[in-house]
């Protein structure tokens, strides 16, 4: 979760061990990310799937896409929400990635899974509409948001659903530059299958780390093929033409937090059982997937 925060930009880096000296919140006991342990996440079968309204249709129309120095984000029309599956409905404010791309093999999402990092992760964020009037009333208050976040994998086949978002990356190279999207059709760029997520409360991944989040991490990751990824990675600027490379915050403790999945989750081993291909070939992973798996480097923690 990334809040463009001119703090940071104006008065440069002020790395992560620092924040909670100037964002209390960020020495707290809920933050975000963390490194999800599948064997001990613990099952609960009152989890439902998200019901997700509006993300089914393509939309078309203007939609924003920015680079804001720290990420790319496209903003999202309140026609979008999670309608069921949590405590309150919220509303779909806007989405964005985290990326890695250091040198050739750095992967760069915030949550990690068994201690893997995956090549990229999205967020998408909501707010609580039920009990606040907007994003901003919202965004630090207790259960003021709801993020929804996917994990990229890096394999063979172009996924077409980003084609647009990728190719309009060149032109916000610069920071604070926008475009628009003529179409966006998020619940494309998604996997298919939703039913498999970890649930548990959190914060921003980036001062000043309100504790405001129920956080949903996805099982089934999203898969790019390696032109776009290397596209992804290296085709943005921050503020100081410096490519942005927006780093991940560390995992940080659960401090007693119980992570709950929406399924019996075992440590994945052998045989791909929950990646779900959504490319051309859906039916048919490529034969060597598991070759890929490198660029889901061990976490460093
Ligand atoms: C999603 O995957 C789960 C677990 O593999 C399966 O039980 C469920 O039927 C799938 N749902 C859809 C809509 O394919
Ligand atoms: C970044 O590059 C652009 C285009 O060359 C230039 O206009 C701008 O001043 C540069 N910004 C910085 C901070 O160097
Ligand atoms: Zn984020």
């Amino acid at each position: 979760m990334l809040i463009t925060c001119l703090l940071l930009h104006t008065e440069g880096e002020l790395d992560e061990e620092h924040w909670g000296l100037h964002f209390a919140a960020c020495a707290g006991k809920q933050q975000s990310p963390i490194d999800i342990q599948r064997k001990k996440a613990v099952h609960n079968v009152q989890l439902l799937q998200l019901e997700l309204s509006g993300y089914s249709q393509p939309l078309q129309g203007d939609f924003t896409m920015t680079n804001n120095g720290h990420s790319v984000q496209i903003d999202l029309p309140p026609t979008l929400s999670i309608s069921r599956g949590l405590p309150r409905p919220y509303t779909a404010v806007q989405m964005h990635l985290h990326w890695g791309g250091l040198d050739l093999e750095t992967s760069g999402s915030e949550h990690t899974l068994d201690g893997m990092r995956y090549v990229a992760e999205l967020h998408i964020v909501h707010y609580n509409s039920a009990d606040y009037s907007s994003f901003e009333e919202a965004k630090d208050k207790p259960n003021g948001l709801a993020v929804l976040a996917f994990l990229y994998v890096e394999g063979h086949l172009e996924n077409t659903y980003y084609s647009e978002f990728i190719s309009k990356l060149a032109k916000i190279r610069f920071a604070g530059q926008s475009t628009k999207l003529t179409s966006l059709d998020v619940q494309a760029m998604l996997p298919e299958n939703l039913s498999h997520f970890y649930r548990y409360q959190g914060s921003l991944t980036t001062p000043p780390c309100s504790e405001s989040v129920t956080w949903t991490v996805f099982d089934s990751p999203i898969i790019l093929s390696h032109a776009q990824i290397g596209l992804l990675e290296n085709t943005l600027l921050d503020w100081h033409n410096r490519t942005l490379r927006n780093d991940y915050r560390h995992a940080q403790p659960l401090h007693g937090r119980v992570v709950e999945a929406s399924f019996q989750a075992r440590p994945r081993q052998g045989t791909g059982d929950a990646l779900h291909f959504k490319t051309e070939v859906s039916s048919k992973p490529p034969a060597n997937w598991q070759a890929e798996l490198p660029r889901v480097a061990p976490g460093s923690q």
